[in-house]
């Protein structure tokens, strides 16, 4: 079992990056996958051509309001991480041939509420150990990350675009990572589709991070995603998908 985390700004390209390495994790037969949409925006459902509110899929957030907002009665005695797990496989797990898919949603309530937070971690703990390879696709800032999620995970794939101060966001997603005491094996910086050519050595200089390339622009990303169409149905020889699977490679999953 491996965790996988694409993580970046807004529109640098993660959730497509989740869709085509899911893609190629199909094509080399290492299912079953677990796809986990972190991000409050919620569209890797639709970038795989799936609707979870069709397929009667609830959220994560929908799910801790109904187990520890909305009054149970019948569950005392049930630890909460159990609970919680047992809601998630009930109703909040999208079952596909080669991956399953659960959306956490926005977030349910601000502030600590330390139990539903630790509730899902103890319940994704558990499930998780059903799949080959786990991928977050998480919003910039690990935090949310650590403290619903998951503490320690293999790979983080940081997604960069051009602008200046992507390489100090760079830099402190990655303090972050180690200040919030996730433990992980490997930081990799990814270059996003909007990212200039031949920047690799410009990038390991600055940042002292292992570069693993760019991803292509690739126009039949943008038109698959207008019309809601799943990138997984993208052609092989697709330059996105080329550059996705080059970089899968060069990270080792090859
Ligand atoms: N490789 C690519 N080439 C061209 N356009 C892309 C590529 N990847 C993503 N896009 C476009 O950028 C938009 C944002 O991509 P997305 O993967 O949703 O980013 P994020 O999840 O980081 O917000 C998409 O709607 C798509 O049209
Ligand atoms: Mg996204």
């Amino acid at each position: 079992m491996r965790l996988i985390v694409s993580m970046g700004r807004g529109g640098t390209g993660k959730t497509s990056f989740v869709a085509l390495m899911t893609k190629y994790f199909i094509e080399i037969g290492r299912t079953p996958l677990l796809l986990i949409d972190a991000d409050p925006d919620q569209n890797l459902a639709d970038a795989l051509g799936i609707s979870l509110e069709d397929a009667g899929i609830k959220t994560v957030s929908e799910l801790i309001v109904e187990t520890f907002m909305v009054s149970g009665g019948t569950t005392v005695g049930i630890p909460p991480s159990e609970r919680m797990e047992s809601k998630i496989w009930e109703k909040g797990l999208y079952e596909g041939e080669n991956f399953d898919l659960i959306a956490i949603g926005p977030k349910w309530v601000e502030g600590c509420y330390c139990l539903p937070n630790e509730a899902l971690k103890g319940a994704l703990e558990r499930l998780t150990k059903n799949y080959t390879y786990i991928i977050i696709d998480s919003p910039a800032g690990l935090e949310h990350l650590n403290r619903r999620i998951t503490s320690k995970v293999n790979d983080i794939f940081d997604l960069i675009d051009p602008s200046k101060k992507s390489f100090d966001h760079v830099l402190r997603a990655y303090r972050i990572a180690r200040e919030v005491d996730i433990k992980f094996e490997n930081f990799y910086v990814v270059g996003g589709f909007r990212f200039p050519n031949g920047l690799n050595s410009e990038v390991e200089g600055k940042l002292n991070l292992k570069y693993l390339g760019k991803i292509a622009f690739d126009e039949n990303v943008e038109k698959f995603i207008i019309s809601g169409k799943s990138l997984l149905e993208i052609q092989h020889d697709s330059p996105a998908y080329k550059s996705v699977r080059e970089i899968m490679t060069r990270a080792g999953y090859g």
